[in-house]
Parts: C-alpha cells; sequence; structure tokens
C-alpha cells in the first residue's frame, strides 16, 4: 500500500544491492553505458548521476540498505521537479531507466513517462537541448522493479526485501520467547508494513503467536475481550508467555489508531499479567539480505535491463497508441513476469484504498 500522499517515497531494502549489481552488470555485458543516479529522485533533480563501472558493483549483494543511497524527494512531486529530473537525463543522454523501489517510487517514474514527451519538446523549444538529443530521447524506455520490505505489491507474489524483514522479525521474537518465558510474560510486538498486514501476519504463523492485529481486517469492538479470552485459553493448558503481533496501520472501528500501549493496559487490567512492549522498528529493514532476495534482485535487475533494451529494439511489441508501455517486473510463482506499471499501480492503489475504507467503516 503506497498513499498517493507518498508518491515519490523511496526507502532502501535488503536485496536492492543486488538488483542494482544485476542491472549494471548486465547492461555493461551488454555493451552499453550505465549511470547510477545517487541518492534516489533527488540525484535525479540535481544531477547526483556517475557512470558505472565492472567494478563499482563488486561485492555488494551481500550488503543490506541501498549502495547509491536513497530519498524522500518532495520536488519530484510536482511537474517542475520531474521537469528538472527529465533535463538532466536529456544533458547525459540517459534514454532508458530501471527505478528499483515500492509503489511510491514506481508511481513518481510511470509520471515522469507520462510527461516525457512535453518535457523533451519544452526543453528544445527553450533552447536546453539541440533537436538531435530530442529526436533521440523523444522516448523514455521504463522498467521497475518491485522492492519494498511490506510485499504490498499485489502483482507480484514477492518483492525485494520482504524475506530478510521476516527472517528479521522471526529472528527477534525468537529471542524474546526466551525471557517472556522465564518471567511469564506477554509481549506485543509492533511490526513494520505500513497498510499492508503480509509482515504482520506471516511472522505470527512462523512464530507460533497467540493474536494478530493487521490492518485488511480491523478488529471487532469486542477485541479486547477476544483477546483476553485467547491468551487465557492458551495459559490453561500451561503456556507461560505470549506474543502478540501488532501490525502497523491497524485501526478500530472509528479509524482510530491501536497501539501497543493500549494492548498492554487492556491485558494488564483485565488478566493481572505483565505486559511488554516491543517495536522492531528499522530492524526490520535492516541488515544482510538473505538469499532469497539476493536472488530475488538478482533475477529481477536481469529482466529489466532485458525489458528497457527489447523496447528500444523492437518497439513495436510494446507500442500502445504511439507509446511504449513500461512493465514492472514481478515474481508469479517461480516466474519473473514483466506486467504493465500503470496497471499494477492503479491495482495497489485500489486495494490501499479499500483497506482506508474497511479501517474507517
Ligand atoms: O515502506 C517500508 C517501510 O519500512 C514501512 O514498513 C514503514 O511504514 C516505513 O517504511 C517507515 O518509513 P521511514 O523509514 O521513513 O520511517
Amino acid at each position: 500500500y503506497f498513499p498517493t500522499s507518498q508518491f515519490s517515497y523511496f526507502t532502501s531494502f535488503p536485496g536492492m544491492n543486488a538488483a542494482i549489481r544485476a542491472v549494471v552488470r548486465e547492461t555493461l555485458r551488454q555493451g552499453h553505458r550505465c549511470y547510477l543516479i545517487r541518492e534516489g529522485y533527488t540525484g535525479l533533480i540535481t544531477g547526483n548521476i556517475e557512470q558505472a563501472s565492472w567494478g563499482h558493483v563488486a561485492n555488494v549483494t551481500h550488503l543490506g540498505g541501498s549502495m547509491i543511497g536513497t530519498s524522500r524527494c518532495d520536488e519530484f512531486r510536482i511537474t517542475e521537479g520531474r521537469k528538472k529530473a527529465a533535463e538532466k537525463m536529456f544533458e547525459k543522454r540517459i534514454f532508458h531507466l530501471i527505478v528499483i523501489g515500492g509503489d511510491g517510487s514506481l508511481m513518481g517514474a510511470q509520471k515522469l513517462k507520462e510527461e516525457w514527451g512535453r518535457f523533451g519538446e519544452e526543453l528544445f523549444a527553450e533552447g536546453k537541448i539541440t533537436e538531435e538529443v530530442a529526436n533521440e530521447g523523444r522516448e523514455l524506455h521504463l522498467a521497475g522493479i518491485v522492492g519494498s520490505i511490506d510485499n504490498d505489491c499485489i502483482e507480484s507474489d514477492k518483492s525485494i526485501g520482504s524475506d530478510t524483514a521476516l527472517h528479521r522479525i522471526c529472528e527477534a521474537i525468537d529471542g524474546l520467547v526466551m525471557t517472556a518465558q522465564s518471567h511469564q510474560r506477554v509481549f506485543v510486538v509492533e511490526v513494520m508494513g505500513r497498510h499492508c498486514g503480509y509482515l504482520a501476519l506471516t511472522a505470527a504463523i512462523a512464530v507460533e503467536a497467540d493474536y494478530v492485529f493487521y490492518p485488511e481486517i480491523p478488529p471487532d469492538d469486542n477485541w479486547p475481550e477476544q483477546l483476553c479470552n485467547q491468551l487465557e485459553s492458551v495459559r490453561k493448558y500451561g503456556k507461560r508467555q505470549n506474543v502478540i503481533i501488532l501490525g502497523e496501520g491497524v485501526t478500530n472501528s472509528k479509524g482510530i489508531k491501536i497501539g501497543g500501549k493500549q494492548i498492554k493496559e487492556e491485558i494488564e487490567t483485565r488478566l493481572q499479567l505483565e505486559v511488554r512492549i516491543a517495536t522492531l522498528g528499522h530492524l526490520q529493514r535492516g541488515g544482510a539480505p538473505t538469499f532469497l532476495d539476493r536472488l530475488l534482485g538478482l533475477r529481477m535487475g536481469y529482466e529489466a535491463v532485458q525489458e528497457v533494451l527489447k523496447t528500444t529494439e523492437d518497439p513495436g511489441s510494446q507500442i500502445v497508441g504511439q507509446k511504449t508501455v513500461a512493465k514492472v517486473m514481478c515474481l508469479r510463482g517461480h516466474n519473473i513476469e514483466r506486467n504493465e506499471l500503470s496497471r499494477v499501480i492503479r491495482q495497489s492503489e485500489s486495494a490501499n484504498d479499500e483497506t482506508i475504507q474497511r479501517n474507517s467503516d
């Protein structure tokens, strides 16, 4: 889920470097120039763009975060900002762009693509680019790669980073359970995911949690009673600790966010159990990527290069009206599929609207 207000929002995620590596190496292998844009869209606007060499992406696959930095970029949300980015791209004659990120970042890329033709004409009319460059860059060949720990892209079974985040969550909770067990405590563990409950729900299964709150199904008004009944029943057969997972973005029936503190108070008052809250925060997004995220990053990076080069070599196969259609790399089963970016964005937005609606009903 990426609200429109988050559009052009970039976060890093484990596995991003693997994707960058594959993009760079495959582009160079095919005999093209490749540039790294630093600090997300900010770098595109300010021209923080560096030509990549083979060696640039050596020893990066195992590293978390993003080797080229990332940022939120408010300027890219407005047309003038995107036009500045286009100008920098025309200057360097960069007409193929691969964007790695969540829906917010991909939404920004799609916007740039839609306005690209107009930007080219305006930059030429303003004398900022020559006719030759304007013609060469008539088309922006764009591909997206789905990456976010939230795993909230509707068309992809997995987004890069989510497997590592789950691994981190499980590891942390396994640790908490040991102390909880000794003290007979309850732990409320707050996990990320924005308005998508994937991390909360799947982690709950993997750690044998006793209760999970996730945004897609907002809890009933009598959730405190249901929760406490559940805790009581498992304690009756000898369980010495409880784990409750609270997904980010969970609200009550009035649309008010449910917090760990509220859950703690309800349990302590009703059951006289000791409760502690653990907010895993950005630990979930850090650290070395798992094997799966490395592989997914590498595979999607490789496919994205094939996609942008294909639209140049065989534009007819991709054209709708007079424009090539941007694709986004998605995982479906074991295969990487190339889906239409604008459609994936639309679907994510409507899924997101549904969650918000359900939470405020
Ligand atoms: O989208 C990834 C994510 O980690 C969300 O799960 C979380 O809500 C958000 O980013 C946190 O953003 P920030 O790093 O700006 O605090």
